[in-house]
C-alpha cells in the first residue's frame, strides 16, 4: 500500500509536515554537494597548477585579501542561517502540540506498543487513526527507553521511562504505514513495530464501533481514584479533605512547600503519585504514601487523564507544549530532580 513517493527509496509523504522534512533534507544534501564538488575540483586543479617545478624554489609572498575573506565568511554565514531557520521551523511545527486533536495514549514495553484511544479501545502494535485529523500521542514506557517512529509521517520521539513525552501528526493519505521502535531496546528491538492505519472518517467510526471499548481512560482513572486505590478518601472535597485539591489545577502554577512553584502538567501529576514527598503543595502535610510499584504505567495514564478531567480538560485539548527532548528540563527549585531516574528499567 505504500506506493512510491516522489523520491525513490523514500517512504511516502503521508503527514502534513512530511514535505517540510524532505525539503530540509534535500536542501542539506544540495548544500553539501555544492561545497563538496568545487572543493574536490579545486584540490585537483591546485595540485596540478602548483606542482613542484624546480627543487627548493622560493615561493612568492602572499598577502591576505579582505574582500575574499569577507565573501567566504558572509556566504557560509547566510547558508548556515538558512539551515538553522529551516530546522527551527520544522522543529517548531513538529514538537509544538496543536490545540485540538484526538488524544491517544501509548505505553511502550519490551517489545510491543500498547495503545489506547480516548474512547477506550485498545490495540497492540497497531494504530488506527482518521485521515486529516490532528492526532496527539502521550507516551511513556514500562521498562526501558524506546522511540516511537513513523517514517511516512516523518516524525518520531523518544519514549522515556518515568515521564511523558508527546508526538503529533496529521495524516493526509489513507493507507497502511510502518511503525517502528527507533531506539535499541534489547533483544527483540527489531520486532517492536507494526502498522499505522489511516482511514477515512466513516471507516474509522466503523472501526471504533466494531471494537470493544471498555472503560475510557477517564472512567478507568475515576475507578482507580474512587475505588481501587482509595485516592478519594483524602482528595475528595469536604471536611475530610486532607490531600491537595485536584479540581482546576491542570496547567496552573502550584505553590510548593518551601517556596518553589511548579506547573501542574501531566509529568507533575504522574510524579506526585509516584513520589508524593518530592513536590508537596503549600499548605499540606507530606502524608501521602507513594504509589510506586502499585500502579502500572497504563493505570497512571488513566489516573492522569481523570485528574485532568477534574480541571475540565477534555482529552485532546491543549497538551503541554514542551518538546520531547527539552521537557526533561530541570524541575523547579526544590524538586527531587532525579526522582524519575530510570529505576524502573529492566525489572
Ligand atoms: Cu523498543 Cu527498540
Amino acid at each position: 500500500m505504500q506506493t512510491n513517493s516522489w523520491v525513490p527509496l523514500f517512504p511516502e509523504q503521508a503527514s502534513e509536515f512530511a514535505w517540510q522534512v524532505d525539503y530540509l533534507y534535500f536542501y542539506l544534501i544540495l548544500v553539501s554537494v555544492a561545497f563538496t564538488i568545487p572543493i574536490a575540483a579545486a584540490v585537483f586543479f591546485f595540485a596540478v597548477k602548483y606542482r613542484e617545478r624546480e627543487k627548493y624554489a622560493t615561493p612568492e609572498e602572499m598577502h591576505g585579501s579582505i574582500v575574499l575573506e569577507t565573501v567566504w565568511s558572509i556566504i557560509p554565514f547566510i547558508i548556515s542561517m538558512t539551515i538553522f531557520l529551516g530546522g527551527a521551523i520544522v522543529y517548531y511545527t513538529q514538537y509544538r502540540m496543536p490545540d485540538d486533536g484526538m488524544e491517544i495514549y501509548v505505553v511502550g514495553k519490551q517489545w510491543m506498543w500498547k495503545i489506547q484511544h480516548e474512547s477506550g479501545q485498545r490495540e497492540i502494535n497497531e494504530l488506527h487513526v482518521p485521515v486529516n485529523t490532528n492526532v496527539k500521542l502521550t507516551m511513556t514506557t514500562e521498562d526501558v527507553l524506546h522511540d516511537f517512529s513513523i517514517p511516512a509521517f516523518r516524525t518520531k520521539a523518544d519514549v522515556v521511562p518515568g515521564r511523558y513525552t508527546y508526538l503529533w501528526f496529521r495524516p493526509t493519505k489513507p493507507g497502511k504505514y510502518h511503525l517502528f521502535c527507533a531506539e535499541y531496546c534489547g533483544l527483540n528491538h527489531s520486532g517492536m513495530g507494526g502498522y499505522v492505519y489511516v482511514m477515512e472518517q466513516p471507516e474509522f467510526e466503523a472501526w471504533l464501533q466494531g471494537n470493544v471499548s471498555g472503560q475510557t481512560p477517564v472512567e478507568q482513572g475515576r475507578d482507580l481514584f474512587e475505588n481501587k486505590l482509595g485516592c478519594a478518601s483524602c482528595h475528595a472535597g469536604g471536611p475530610q479533605q486532607r490531600g491537595a485539591q485536584l479540581e482546576g489545577i491542570f496547567g496552573k502554577e502550584i505553590k510548593l512547600v518551601g517556596g518553589g512553584t511548579v506547573i501542574a502538567d501531566d509529568n507533575y501529576i504522574r510524579e506526585s503519585i509516584l513520589n508524593p514527598g518530592g513536590q508537596v503543595v503549600a499548605g499540606y502535610q507530606p502524608i501521602m504514601p507513594t504509589f510506586k510499584g502499585q500502579v502500572t504505567e497504563e493505570q497512571l495514564v488513566a489516573l492522569v487523564a481523570y485528574i485532568k478531567s477534574l480541571s475540565g480538560v477534555e482529552p485532546g485539548a491543549a497538551a503541554p507544549t514542551t518538546p520531547p527532548a527539552a521537557n526533561t528540563a530541570a524541575p523547579t527549585s526544590n524538586s527531587t530532580g532525579g526522582a524519575n531516574s530510570n529505576t524502573q528499567g529492566g525489572n
